[in-house]
């Protein structure tokens, strides 16, 4: 993999570059669909590819290793030969799912031991084992086996589950470096910042972290119960010292606004559940704000949904109509929801990388906040 850094802002900390993998380029700024499960819910391949324009796209470890299972993966080719999806894909390492799904669970030095969501079978994921499985998986970008502890955790807590992860690291490299990868196109490994909120422990992981020189670097551990505030700190904390010639991601972040936020802190790679999970749910993000469809105020409303929106759907279809497919649980009502959002956060990122080329990002940025942060 290789990371070319085209354009850094002059007046933040914001870039535009582009990252080169096996399975293609990624233009950077760059939001990821998560597709958990080897699927972007609601939302076929062409569309994902064509009309969202996705770059790249997530999967994840601890789901895809429970459900279909590795045999069914590695039999298939490996999860691009399974999917469809030829472009770019990263996995999550299960370090967040474990904690945050499984029942039952037992953290050791070795590794958690946890029971399955689905059927309640018991499991051992070290970080050995992970690294394994995210080989057979075979994304262009494997996340290091870490714990991502609460954002309310204690300073003693947050001191300890840093240093697991950071031997847990050790472990991941060790691995990755002794196995091949089985599809024949080269794997990265992409190592976790943790440290809470605690700015001395998220500077002596992000030393920790940078000392790897991995191919890309990524910062976990937020938008899990702190203030944004303190999210934003965080940011800055660890980007002061993570290689500017290498990719940022920050895990699992966010709205539109905490997006941009990112960005103008020095982040170059974003994913989340919440264009396709709230979307579901009726929540629409325009670049005027957010809709929630179920409102009555759209039962007349029988323009499209975003007349100069980024998705075919948003002038095939009017607010009226989408509001009545949410009321009557059709399921178009998701898929249309699921792809406007998508293709607005892709619209989204790349306006932030067209701005910062022409170097304007600074004065586009805030007034683009202004209006996301509208309730329509
Ligand atoms: N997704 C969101 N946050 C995290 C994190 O801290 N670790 C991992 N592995 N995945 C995440």
């Amino acid at each position: 993999m290789k990371f070319e850094l085209q354009y850094k802002d002059a007046r933040s900390n914001a870039r535009a570059g582009l990252i080169t993998t096996a399975h293609g380029q990624i233009e950077t700024p760059i939001f990821m669909p998560v597709g958990t499960l080897g699927t972007v819910k609601g939302v076929h391949l062409h569309e994902l590819k064509n009309d969202i324009k996705a770059q790249i796209i997530l999967g994840n470890t601890y789901h895809l290793y429970l459900r279909p299972g590795l045999d069914i993966i590695e039999g298939a080719g490996g999860l691009h030969k399974f999917n469809g999806f030829d472009r770019p894909m990263l996995t999550d390492s299960g370090g967040f799912q474990v904690f945050s799904l499984s029942g039952i669970r037992k953290m050791k030095e070795e590794g958690v031991e946890f029971r399955s969501h689905i059927d309640g079978s018991k499991h051992l994921f070290t970080p050995e084992r992970v690294m394994d499985i995210e080989r057979t998986i075979g994304a262009d970008i494997m996340m290091a086996f870490d714990e991502c502890a609460p954002g309310t955790s204690d300073y003693e807590y947050a001191k300890k589950s840093m240093e697991l992860t950071h031997r847990w690291l050790d472990r991941c490299i060790t691995r990755f470096n002794e196995t091949e990868p089985k599809y024949g196109y080269e794997q990265s490994l992409f190592p976790i910042v943790q440290g809470c909120v605690y700015p001395d422990l998220r500077r002596r992981s992000a030393e920790y972290i940078a000392s790897k020189n991995a191919d890309g670097n990524a910062i976990g551990g937020l938008a899990v119960g702190e203030p944004t505030e303190k999210m934003y700190e965080m940011i800055e904390v660890v980007n002061e010292i993570l290689p500017t010639d290498k990719p940022r991601y920050l895990m699992g972040v966010g709205t539109p606004v905490n997006i941009l936020e990112g960005i103008e802190r020095g982040v170059d790679m974003f994913d989340c559940v919440m264009p396709t999970r709230n979307g579901r749910n009726g929540m629409l993000f325009t670049k005027d704000g957010i809709m929630n469809m179920r409102n009555k105020k759209w039962e007349n409303d029988y323009s499209p949904i975003e007349a100069d929106g980024a998705s075919y759907v948003d002038t095939m279809y009017s607010r009226a109509y989408l509001r009545h497919l949410f009321h009557a649980q059709e399921l178009l009502a998701m898929q249309i929801a699921s792809i406007h959002n998508l293709a607005f956060y892709l619209w989204l990122v790349g306006e932030a990388r067209k701005h910062i080329i022409a170097g304007d990002f600074s004065t586009w940025k805030p007034a683009m906040v202004k209006r996301l942060s509208t309730r329509l």
